[in-house]
């Protein structure tokens, strides 16, 4: 018996992102190549008429998985039945906009988004954050989604995990398949953690394998939590295609599993896990079983890595203080 369609829903779907997702997800490699998809496109009513193109685009490629598109200006319509919801049309920050009038800003978009999925929604909804700021719009969302199980709703730091990956494959000159147990901290911003003391290379400690601190603090660190905005400085744009792939990556993973021997990075609720207070949606070493995500436990932080992991954790406390004086967030 052929499978059932799965619905997902993308928001700002007529944005760079959404363009370079949805072709993706339609081909089969947000699921797998044996299951249809329905897509249910959210956009801003300026922008239904982009999408509606871009549904043209998609209607062309006769891909044998893409079983209907509908698109919406309403988050209610958007989300009805969703199974995957990729939610990543955010409000990008404008000249002399400061952090919490970005945070504020962005809380129209994810309360009625989260609303939406609360009221509508299938009961195996998963949720992926990808607009930005990406840990705090999830935690929005989840705080107006309460009947919703809370480790639905995920945040994306696998565009960070995947240029960390690259990063040290050029360092040590081997292939990415070589890099195993890498891992993102944290926040998606500039304070994230790339670390590489539980890294493996072909078996090995990568750290040990580097055999370079300054290069770890001064180089490696800081190009991966700045990459963004060196895409952006390169571009004239923020990164699209790369954010899509991470995204395939993330939603492909949390449905069909990790592979063994490895895990990834992904941002969850915390349970408390090493110290992260409960209830922050904060990048951790994950792995997937059985369509859930479950935070490897056990591995020893020492005094760098601890110092890391909290300045990045502090400033996601930090914002969501910031959204519960808004009255976006318990
Ligand atoms: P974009 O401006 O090209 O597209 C955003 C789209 O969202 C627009 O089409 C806009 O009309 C739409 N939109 C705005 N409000 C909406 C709403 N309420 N409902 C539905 N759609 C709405 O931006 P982009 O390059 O596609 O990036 C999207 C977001 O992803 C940005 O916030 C960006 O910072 C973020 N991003 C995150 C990561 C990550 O790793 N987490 C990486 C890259 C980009
Ligand atoms: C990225 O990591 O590429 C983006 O989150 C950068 C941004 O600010 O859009």
């Amino acid at each position: 018996m052929s499978k059932a369609p799965v619905n997902v829903t993308v928001t700002g779907a007529a944005g760079q992102i959404g363009y370079a997702l949805l072709f993706r997800i339609a081909s089969g490699q947000l699921l797998g190549a044996d299951t249809p998809v329905k897509l249910r496109l959210l956009e801003i009513p300026q922008a239904v008429k982009a999408a509606e193109g871009t549904a043209m685009e998609l209607d062309d490629c006769a891909f044998p998985l893409l079983q209907g598109i509908d698109i919406f200006d309403d988050a209610g319509q958007a989300f009805q039945g969703a199974n995957v919801g990729l939610l990543v049309g955010a409000r990008p920050r404008g000249k002399g906009m400061e952090r919490g009038d970005l945070l504020e800003a962005n809380g129209g978009i994810f309360k009625p988004q989260g609303e939406a999925i609360n009221a509508g929604a299938a009961d195996d909804i998963r949720v992926l954050a990808v607009g930005n700021p990406a840990n705090t719009n999830a935690l929005i969302t989840q705080n107006h989604a309460p009947d919703v199980p809370a480790e639905r709703f995920n945040a994306m730091t696998r565009l960070d995990h995947n240029r960390a990956l690259t990063q040290l494959a050029k360092k040590l000159n081997v292939s990415i398949n070589d890099i195993k147990k890498l891992t993102i901290w944290g926040n998606h911003s500039a304070t994230q953690y790339p670390d590489i003391f539980h890294a493996e290379v072909g078996g090995k400690n990568a750290a040990k394998a580097v055999n370079d601190q300054a290069w770890i603090e001064d180089d490696f660190i800081p190009t991966v939590a700045k990459r963004g905005a060196a895409i952006i400085e390169a571009r004239g744009a923020s990164s699209a295609a790369s954010a899509a792939n991470a995204a395939i990556d993330h939603v492909h993973d949390w449905v069909n599993g990790t592979p063994e021997g490895d895990w990834t990075s992904a941002a969850v609720p915390s349970d408390g896990s090493y110290g992260v207070p409960e209830g922050l949606i904060s990048s951790f070493p994950a792995v997937s079983r059985n369509g859930a995500w479950e935070i490897v436990q056990g591995l020893e932080i020492d005094e760098f890595s601890r110092g890391r992991i909290d300045a990045s954790v502090r400033e996601l406390s930090e914002e969501r203080d910031t959204v519960r004086g808004l009255g976006l967030v318990k």
